[in-house]
């Protein structure tokens, strides 16, 4: 590219992202990053992004059609995440404005998140943690935090994409037999036999949600869904908030209903009012939405939407664009 090119301004909702200091960045390409501290609510977002080509965002960042009208010269919303329900796709298309998002790369570090919720809430951990910290490991007990084991119970996985399978090969590592039902039909892995949803939720001990947040996963699991899974069974979500009815969840569990559950993903984000009755509920694991966040991770999805980015300013097709919602 000649010193002459024009400069491409890319937007970042968030300063900070990892892996942007050896990013691929399109030449010449000048970054717009909030002030330290700013908040990228609607407004923020907009004004942040007057007069940039691009704009990066992350799953808290709401992009509807007033970001759009507001910033008719965007090209591209790049989001460093896999989920796009926080982006108005019918907004952007109208305007021939290109979302791409980041699948894959966060598959291993989010069925890592998904495989810990397992662990903690059927083997009780949080409970026996804050115990332990709290200097009250008391004379042994053959009852003390008898959980369930995972060693040849079974997994159900809804929703058997990347981080479905990742979150399905751990589970074979761990002597589990695996099941999954996905809206599409899975080429057969030797690991999960495809079922219907309540043929799953009937035969797991573990339930795994890993699907997106769309119209037709929205409440998917409610009163009947956890009353199939049963009392001993365990429930764990690193998809997204909405797809179970917590008011459900947390009746099940204080019924006796169901033995525990573990969320990475709320419905309304961040959890942060300590009286909430999910973050008292005693099997219960609350994470703060953390499935993608290890380093090597993060680095290759802020990598990942620059190059998508760098493609669309290009005149290319960005690799991965979000691929159409089916109703
Ligand atoms: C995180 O929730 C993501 O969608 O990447």
């Amino acid at each position: 590219m000649t010193s002459d090119a024009p400069t491409v301004r890319i937007a970042l909702s968030r300063r900070g992202y990892p892996g942007l200091e050896d990013a691929p960045l399109p030449d010449g390409a000048e970054l717009v990053l909030p002030d330290e501290g700013a908040s990228p609510d609607a407004a923020g977002l907009r004004d942040l992004a007057a007069g940039c080509d691009a704009l990066v965002v992350s799953t808290p960042d709401q992009v509807g059609a007033e970001f759009f009208d507001a910033n008719p010269q965007i090209k591209v919303v790049a989001l460093v995440a896999v989920g796009f329900d926080n982006v108005d796709l019918d907004a952007a298309r109208e305007r021939g404005v290109v979302v791409t998002h980041t699948p894959g790369v966060l598959a291993d570090a989010t069925a890592d998140v998904a495989f810990a919720l397992i662990l903690m809430a059927r083997r009780l951990l949080v409970p026996a943690l804050d115990t332990t910290r709290a200097g009250e490991w008391g004379a042994f007990d053959p009852r003390s935090f008898l959980g369930l084991q995972v060693a040849g119970a079974t997994l159900g996985i809804v929703g058997y994409g990347d981080i479905g399978s990742a979150v399905g090969r751990r589970a074979a590592g761990f002597g589990m037999t695996v099941v999954q039902h996905s809206r599409s039909p899975k080429p057969a892995d030797g690991i999960a036999e495809a079922v219907s949803l309540d043929e799953l939720l009937e035969r797991s001990d573990v339930v795994s949600l890993n699907v997106p947040k769309t119209p037709e996963t929205a409440d998917l699991i409610g009163a009947r869904e956890l009353d199939l899974i049963g009392p001993e069974g365990t429930l764990v979500s690193t998809a997204r908030g909405g797809v179970v009815d917590e008011d459900a969840l947390l009746a099940a569990l204080r019924e006796g209903r169901l033995h525990s559950a573990g969320l990475d993903v709320f419905a309304t984000e961040p959890l942060r009012d300590p009286a909430d009755p999910l973050l008292h509920e005693p099997r219960l694991v609350c994470l703060p939405h953390l499935g993608s966040a290890s380093l090597e991770t993060r680095t290759a999805m802020t990598h990942m939407a620059l190059r998508n980015i760098a493609a669309v300013l290009a005149g290319r097709t960005a690799p991965n664009v979000v691929p159409p919602l089916r109703g």
